[in-house]
C-alpha cells in the first residue's frame, strides 16, 4: 500500500465518527481544517526521523488529514477536493508574501458579493439571455407583476422590464454589492424596482409571477411559502431546481448550452406525485 493509502487506512480507522453535531458543510470544512492541524502535527512527530524535514510535504499532509476528517464528518463529496487542496494553496499563497490587506480586501469583496452563502446555500450565478427570452413567453399578454427572488445584479429584470414596459418588475436581493449594482443600473427604468432584503420576508401575494433561481436547498421552504402566500392563479417559476415531490405544471427546456430547465407551478393547485 502507498504511503497515502496507509495513512488513509489508519486515519479512517482511528478518527472516531465525529459527525455528532448538526453543522453546515461550510462549518464542517472549517472544523476539518482545524482538526487536521494536531493530527498532521502528530504524524510529523512520528515520521520525523525518516522525514528529514522536507517542507513540500506539509501542505499535502495537512490537506490529506483535512479531507479524511471531512469524510468522517460526512461532508458533501464535492468539499473533499477543496479540503485536500486548501492547505497547499494557502501555503503557496503565503509564499507570495503579498500584503495582508490584499487578502482582507479579497475576502471582504467575496463576502459583499456572496453574503451568507454558507447559511443560505444559494450562490450568485445569473440567468442567461436565452432564459430571459423564455421567461418573456411565460408572461401573460396583459399587464402583470413579476418578482425575482434573489435578483443578483438585476440583469434579468432589466431585460424583462425593457421588453415589457406594461408590466411591473420587482427584485429583492440581500447581498450588498449585487444589490447596489442592480439598484444603480436600474434607476432609470420606470417599471423596475430593486429592493434590499431577505426573500423569506417578502410577501408573495401581490405578484402574478414569482421567479426563483436559487439552489435545491431552499426549494421545499419556498414551496411552503408560495402555497401559503401566492394568489391562486399566480405562477411560481423555478430555474433549474424542481420542487421535490411536486409535479410541475410545465417544464420548458431553454435552447442554451446548459439545457436550462424552467419549471413552473401553480402553488395552490400542483398535485403531489
Ligand atoms: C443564482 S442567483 C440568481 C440571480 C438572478 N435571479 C438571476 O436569475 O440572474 C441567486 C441570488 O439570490 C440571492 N439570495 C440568496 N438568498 C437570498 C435571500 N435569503 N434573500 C435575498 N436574496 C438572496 C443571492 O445573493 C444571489 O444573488
Amino acid at each position: 500500500m502507498s504511503m497515502w493509502g496507509s495513512l488513509f487506512f489508519y486515519l479512517h480507522r482511528f478518527i472516531p465518527a465525529v459527525n455528532i453535531l448538526p453543522m453546515s458543510p461550510f462549518r464542517k470544512a472549517i472544523a476539518a481544517q482545524i482538526l487536521a492541524l494536531p493530527i498532521a502535527y502528530a504524524i510529523i512527530q512520528i515520521i520525523q526521523p525518516r522525514w528529514g524535514g522536507e517542507p513540500g510535504i506539509l501542505g499535502p499532509l495537512l490537506g490529506f488529514c483535512a479531507a479524511t476528517v471531512g469524510y468522517k464528518l460526512e461532508i458533501p463529496s464535492w468539499w473533499i477536493p477543496i479540503n485536500l487542496a486548501f492547505p497547499s494553496l494557502t501555503l503557496l499563497a503565503l509564499g507570495l508574501h503579498l500584503p495582508p490587506v490584499l487578502w482582507l480586501t479579497g475576502f471582504g469583496g467575496l463576502v459583499l458579493v456572496f453574503w451568507r452563502v454558507d447559511k443560505n446555500r444559494v450562490p450568485l450565478y445569473l440567468s442567461n439571455e436565452a432564459t430571459a427570452n423564455t421567461l418573456l413567453t411565460l408572461l401573460p399578454p396583459h399587464p402583470c407583476r413579476f418578482l425575482d427572488l434573489g435578483c443578483g445584479d438585476g440583469r434579468l429584470l432589466r431585460h424583462l422590464a425593457l421588453a415589457r414596459p406594461d408590466c411591473e418588475f420587482i427584485g429583492i436581493e440581500h447581498a450588498p454589492l449585487p444589490w447596489l449594482w442592480a439598484r444603480l443600473r436600474s434607476a432609470r427604468i420606470a417599471n423596475l424596482q430593486i429592493r434590499h432584503g431577505d426573500l423569506w420576508n417578502i410577501p408573495l401575494g401581490l405578484y402574478d409571477l414569482v421567479y426563483a433561481f436559487l439552489s435545491s436547498d431552499p426549494m421545499n421552504g419556498l414551496w411552503e411559502k408560495s402555497k401559503r402566500e401566492m394568489k391562486p392563479h399566480a405562477l411560481l417559476i423555478s430555474n433549474s431546481f424542481p420542487i421535490p415531490g411536486v409535479s410541475p405544471l410545465q417544464v420548458i427546456e431553454v435552447p442554451d448550452r446548459r439545457h436550462t430547465r424552467i419549471y413552473s407551478f401553480h402553488p395552490g393547485q400542483a398535485k403531489n406525485i
